[in-house]
């Protein structure tokens, strides 16, 4: 079921660093990204693999990870993303190429999902050092997925009052509030 999937998909920042994805994995993770819809279908976007684990010790001192989270400086070094896939264009990102960035990188993760293996949208990064591991040099890079079998639970509740902060209840599971449907529905 799409529905019962897309609930699944959570975004995860704490990963069992020991269990590798193999190269063609991740490969048919884009795959489906392929297929996706893309304004006026230029597909400008690329996309990079990253799983070679002294190219995704360099990648992960560049990326921010929970932002809400004041207290947590990251994932431990045995619970670290293990692979990444880096989305770019040759141009900056306008509201189209936007828009198929992240019908993109939902596809990725949606298709990863499916096959047990978690992952986040990160777009708070050092792009400098992003943009070193994409091998072509004339490429802008607009997200980082960090990908890696999920060693967390992320639990959905209902937000009260607007609050929309994520934060680590006292099993220290990462609870996501959600905005209930008639907030939602005008
Ligand atoms: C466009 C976009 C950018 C994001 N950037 C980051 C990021 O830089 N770092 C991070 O830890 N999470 C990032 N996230 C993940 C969001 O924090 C996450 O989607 C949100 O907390 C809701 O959790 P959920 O994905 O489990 O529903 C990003 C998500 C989106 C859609």
């Amino acid at each position: 079921m799409v529905f019962e999937l897309i609930k699944k998909n959570r975004s995860y920042r704490r990963f069992d660093a020991s269990h590798e994805l193999s190269y063609e994995l991740l490969t048919s993770f884009i795959e489906s990204a392929r297929f996706t819809p893309s304004g006026a279908n230029l597909q400008r976007l690329r996309f990079t693999i990253v799983n070679e684990k002294l190219a995704c010790d360099e990648i992960f001192p560049a990326l921010k990870f929970a932002g809400y989270l004041k207290e947590w400086t990251g994932p431990a070094v045995s619970e670290r993303p293990a692979s990444y896939v880096i989305i770019s264009s040759e141009s900056e990102l306008d509201t189209l190429l936007a828009i198929d960035l992240g019908i993109a990188a939902e596809a990725i993760l949606l298709t990863a999902c499916e096959a047990g293996v978690g992952g986040c949208m990160i777009r708070s990064f050092a792009p400098e050092v992003i943009k070193a591991r994409i091998p072509s040099g004339n490429q802008i890079p607009h997200m980082v997925i960090a990908l890696g079998y999920p060693a967390e639970k992320v639990i959905l509740t209902d937000s009260k009052s607007g609050d929309i902060k994520y934060y680590r209840d006292e099993n220290d599971d990462h609870v996501v509030p959600k905005l209930p449907l008639d907030e939602l529905i005008l």
